[in-house]
C-alpha cells in the first residue's frame, strides 16, 4: 500500500497535482528549477549527477540547458527510472541507484527537494566524495512544510527534514565545504545551497 502511494506521489505528476490540489507547488517547483539552472549552467560542467529526478522535471530542462554535458540521473524508483528512459534524452542516462551507494567523480552534483529526506550530515559527507560543486536545495521550517510533513509522511513513509539555512551552513563548514546559501521562495521557505570541496 505504501509503496503504491509512495509510487502515486512521486511518479505520477498529474496524480501528485490532484491530491494536493494546491497549484502553487507546482510554481515553487519552476522557481527551485530555475534557480538550480542558472547556477548550474555557469558552472559549465562536463558531468553531472542529478540524485532522485523522480518525474524528470529537472531532468529534461538541464538536459536541454547542457547539451554537450553527460548527465546521470540516479532515483530509487524503478518506475521513475522506466518512465525517464522513455524520454529519450540524448545525454541522460537514467539509473536505479540509492545515492548512498552510488560511486562516481562528476563537476557536478545537483538535486531538488531530495536532500530534505536524509540526514543532512550523512548527505553531506556523501556529496563531498561525489562531486567538485553540489547544488541543492532544501526547505525551513514554515506554516506551508510543516502542514507538507505529515501527509509526506504518510504517504512515502519518508521524514522530511526541514532545516534553517544557518543550521545546515554549520554542518557543511563542520564538514569541511564551502557553503552560498541563495533563497529560492519565502512561502515554502525553499533556498538553493551551493557546496565546494575545499582544497
Ligand atoms: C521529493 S521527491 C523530489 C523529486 C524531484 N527532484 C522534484 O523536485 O520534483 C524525492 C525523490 O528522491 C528519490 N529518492 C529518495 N531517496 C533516494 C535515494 N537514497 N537515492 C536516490 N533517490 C532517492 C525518490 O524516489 C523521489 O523520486
Amino acid at each position: 500500500m505504501r509503496g503504491l502511494l509512495s509510487s502515486l506521489y512521486y511518479g505520477l505528476p498529474a496524480a501528485r497535482a490532484t491530491m494536493f490540489l494546491v497549484p502553487p507547488l507546482y510554481w515553487f517547483r519552476r522557481e527551485a528549477a530555475r534557480s538550480i539552472l542558472r547556477e548550474v549552467v555557469s558552472l559549465k560542467p562536463k558531468t553531472v549527477l542529478e540524485v532522485g529526478f523522480s518525474d524528470a522535471f529537472l531532468t529534461k530542462r538541464l538536459s536541454l540547458a547542457l547539451p554537450s554535458s553527460k548527465i546521470t540521473a540516479i532515483d530509487t524508483s524503478s518506475g521513475s527510472v522506466r518512465r525517464g528512459k522513455r524520454l529519450g534524452l540524448p545525454n541522460v542516462r537514467f539509473l536505479e541507484e540509492d545515492f548512498f551507494k552510488h560511486r562516481g567523480e562528476y563537476d557536478v552534483v545537483v538535486s531538488m527537494h531530495v536532500f530534505v529526506l536524509f540526514n543532512h550530515r550523512a548527505g553531506l559527507r556523501k556529496l563531498k566524495e561525489l562531486g567538485d560543486v553540489c547544488v541543492i536545495t532544501l526547505t525551513a521550517p514554515s506554516p506551508f512544510t510543516v502542514l507538507h510533513r505529515p501527509f509526506h509522511r504518510f504517504m512515502t513513509g519518508m521524514d522530511v527534514n526541514l532545516i534553517e539555512p544557518e543550521e545546515y551552513v554549520r554542518i557543511a563548514r563542520e564538514e569541511g565545504l564551502s557553503v552560498k546559501v541563495v533563497k529560492i521562495n519565502d512561502i515554502e521557505r525553499s533556498y538553493m545551497v551551493v557546496l565546494g570541496r575545499k582544497r
